[in-house]
């Protein structure tokens, strides 16, 4: 594997994790063309190759976050997310969780009898137990609040009061699994001008901080500008980058300097979670 670790590989995902020993993947976070709303630098997506390939080759215990939507055609949404995490599920892996990427600044819709489309699915799937878990926490709204005795209905027995001292509330609890971010606003998510459709820089950190300990290795196998690899790069995590657009690798690459030229600004911006 050591020749591909910390590299921006360009060229179509399921030729090159063709070439990756078996269970040596950590996490892969990354995020497929939406049906055909968008045709990049033109490409081929053969969903079914991929996902056999992100089986083989992630670790017992590995995650992959799949960050996916689907178009709505002749008035229906087409549906493919859904085909897709059952694909994940028949070959294989957990379907773990099914997280929600809420955009706290959706692209504005015209009106067609719904609501507007404000987020993403992010489908987390497992190769067995998940080996790695680092929840985010919040604090907690009434941390310390210590209540008295609680009033409570038994419907077999009435009205019960429970005299005994509850616990304070906690100072902080695991974050709930919809993660809400600004969209292209930031300046590190700036830096991926030039390509269509990148996910946020704290979507990509919250993942990698989360599935993955420092040294692990992050494969982003459609990784576009880069962001899951500039990420796992500034939480000292080996990473992979593969797109088949020659333009997108270059930017990839282009972002992942800018942080290998100036380690400061390690310091200066490093996450803070909770202040998304
Ligand atoms: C939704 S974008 C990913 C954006 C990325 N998450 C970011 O933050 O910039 C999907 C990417 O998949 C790439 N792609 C599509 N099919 C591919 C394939 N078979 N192999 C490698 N890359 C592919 C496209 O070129 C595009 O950049």
């Amino acid at each position: 594997m050591k020749q591909h670790i910390n590299k921006i590989i360009t060229g179509n995902c399921v030729e090159v994790m063709e070439k990756f020993e078996e269970n040596s993947i950590d996490l892969t976070l990354t995020s497929p063309p939406y049906d055909n709303l968008r045709t990049y630098k033109g490409f081929v997506f053969p969903f079914k190759q991929i996902a056999q390939q992100l089986f083989r080759i992630t670790k017992e215990g590995g995650i992959v976050v799949w960050v996916v939507n689907d178009a709505t055609i002749k008035g229906s949404e087409t549906g493919t997310s859904f085909k897709q995490a059952l694909y994940f599920k028949e070959i294989g892996f957990n379907l773990h969780d099914t997280m929600i990427f809420q955009k706290t600044n959706p692209i504005p819709q015209i009106y067609r009898k719904r609501y507007n489309g404000i987020f993403e699915y992010m489908f987390v799937f497992s190769k067995g137990k998940v080996k790695t878990h680092n929840p985010i926490k919040i604090d907690c709204l009434h941390a310390g609040l210590q209540l008295n005795g609680t009033t409570y209905k038994n419907y077999s027995k009435g009205e019960q009061k429970r005299s005994k001292m509850a616990k304070p509330v906690k100072k902080q609890k695991i974050k709930g699994n919809i993660w809400e971010y600004v969209v292209g606003k930031k300046a590190e998510d700036q830096e991926a001008k030039g390509h269509p459709a990148p996910f946020p820089c704290a979507l990509a950190r919250d993942h990698i901080t989360s599935w993955t300990n420092e040294g692990d290795i992050v494969l982003d196998p459609m990784c576009g500008s880069g962001t899951t690899c500039v990420s796992a790069f500034r939480l000292n995590r080996n990473y992979i980058g593969i797109d088949m657009s020659e333009e997108y690798c270059e930017l990839a690459q282009k972002r992942i300097k800018k942080y290998e030229m100036q380690p400061t600004l390690f310091q200066e911006d490093t996450p803070t979670y909770g202040d998304k």
